[in-house]
């Protein structure tokens, strides 16, 4: 379908709201006027598949009658409480999160960005410590303390006026100088800590399993090696899943595939499935009652909002009556052959570098930019986000196998479009 003009509503909006991280003017309709599991329709393009979940967080899938109901009913029961009023909403939450991720208690948040700065206040009024080390490429949100500590280009404009991070190496790719050791990144580590002085160090905070920063598989090593360091200096593990967890990768949360408990984690977009906004920071006992008797320094207004826990409720309900984790792996595991199956493709000769990633967490990289294949797979039914070379596959974790064929071939389509244009 060509490009429409926009439309009397789109110029409405723009006119009046901004868009997020990018020059207003440049920035084209997504007019959505339907939605149904995998998918959603938009004034311009009809049906497409939505490989990036609208924002990496419609894990469920779109409007699932059960997530709606949950909302409805809390609407209908109490749209509206304070902070620390007590509501079963709020104890069923509880429950869910401490079965899901095994750890003891959560601070709520509306969104991932305020979950990962209540995870450094927590880590740092736990430990008495103040500095956090990242990753050289991690995102954990748009805030200025939190753009301060990770490592992300979206920091760029606000670098001059920020205290220089503390970062280690990406485990992924195994640097040239260090061929044939994957574990070579250890060594950065240990030279951060060894140059601050562990017993400064507050936390090392890091992605379950990066994904903006291109979905890096770490070496088998990375997680057991960094929990072993944590806990040889009194260091807290916090693991950002906010886009890894609740199925993503074909586990409840990425870090379970290296066996690995983490002492804070954070958690975000999937909660919800992106019905209603919500985060949380995840902690385990010691931490828990540490704050038994200090005060917690940590708080905000819309503090586990009531519509937005019935959300949450519904949303790990349908993970877990769906099995919606091992569907991402099984479908994952397909989806993935697909792939691969492309790369082999004549037409395609040699263009795509690498394929990676778990479960419905994959993604192409490509031996050149991506600028204009978004615009080529909107006109094939897909909506694919990419980011430099790289094209992100993230569909709801609802996907079927025989749909995972399908959104592959339109990929192979797409990429052979691209490759002649
Ligand atoms: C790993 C990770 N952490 C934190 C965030 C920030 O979450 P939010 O955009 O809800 O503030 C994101 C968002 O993309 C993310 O991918």
């Amino acid at each position: 379908m060509s490009q429409a003009e926009p439309s009397e509503l789109f110029r409405r909006q723009r006119d009046h709201l901004f868009f997020t991280w990018s020059v207003q003017s440049q920035v084209g309709p997504l007019e959505i006027v339907d939605a149904a599991g995998p998918r959603f329709a938009t004034r311009d393009h009809g049906w497409l598949w939505d490989l990036e979940s609208q924002v990496y967080n419609v894990s469920a899938g779109h409007r699932h009658p059960h997530i709606q109901r949950r909302m409805i009913a809390q609407i209908e029961a109490l749209p509206a409480a304070a902070p620390n009023a007590v509501l079963p909403i709020r104890a069923e939450l509880g429950v869910l999160l401490r079965r899901h991720t095994g750890l003891h208690r959560a601070f709520l948040t509306t969104g991932g960005s305020e979950a990962n700065e209540n995870a450094v206040k927590m880590a740092r009024l736990y430990t008495g410590r103040s500095k956090v080390i990242t990753r050289r490429s991690s995102y954990h949100g748009a805030t200025l303390a939190i753009l301060g500590i990770a490592g992300d280009d979206r920091k760029a404009p606000f670098a001059k006026d920020l205290a220089p991070a503390l970062h280690i190496d990406d485990p992924y790719p195994v640097p040239e100088a260090a061929a044939g050791d994957p574990s070579a990144w250890v060594a950065s580590l240990e030279a951060v800590l060894e140059r601050e002085g562990p017993e400064t160090v507050a936390a090392i905070l890091l992605e379950g399993f990066t994904g903006a920063n291109g979905m890096q598989v770490p070496p088998p090593d990375f997680w057991p090696r960094v929990r072993e360091l944590c806990d040889a200096h009194g260091i807290l593990l916090i693991d950002d899943e906010i886009f890894s967890g609740f199925g993503r990768t074909g586990r409840w949360f990425a870090v379970d595939r290296w066996g690995v408990r983490p002492d804070i984690m954070t958690i975000g977009k999937a909660l919800t499935s992106g019905y209603a906004p919500l985060a949380g920071v995840c902690v385990s006992q010691p931490i828990a009652a540490h704050f038994d008797d200090h005060k917690l320094w940590c708080g905000l207004t819309t503090y586990a909002h009531p519509v937005s826990c019935a959300a949450a409720v519904g949303a790990i309900e349908v993970y877990a009556d769906e099995d919606l984790p091992g569907n991402a792996e099984r479908v994952g595991a397909v989806f993935g052959e697909h792939l691969e199956g492309l790369r082999r493709r004549p037409a395609l000769a040699g263009m795509i570098r690498d394929h990676r990633g778990f479960g419905l967490m994959r993604l192409l990289e490509l031996d050149r930019p991506t600028t204009g294949l978004a615009a080529l797979g909107l006109q094939r039914g897909l909506y694919i986000p990419t980011k430099a070379e790289k094209v992100l596959l993230c569909p709801p974790l609802c996907l079927t196998a025989e749909e995972a064929g399908e959104v592959a071939a339109r990929l192979g389509d797409t990429l052979v479009a691209f490759a002649r244009a």
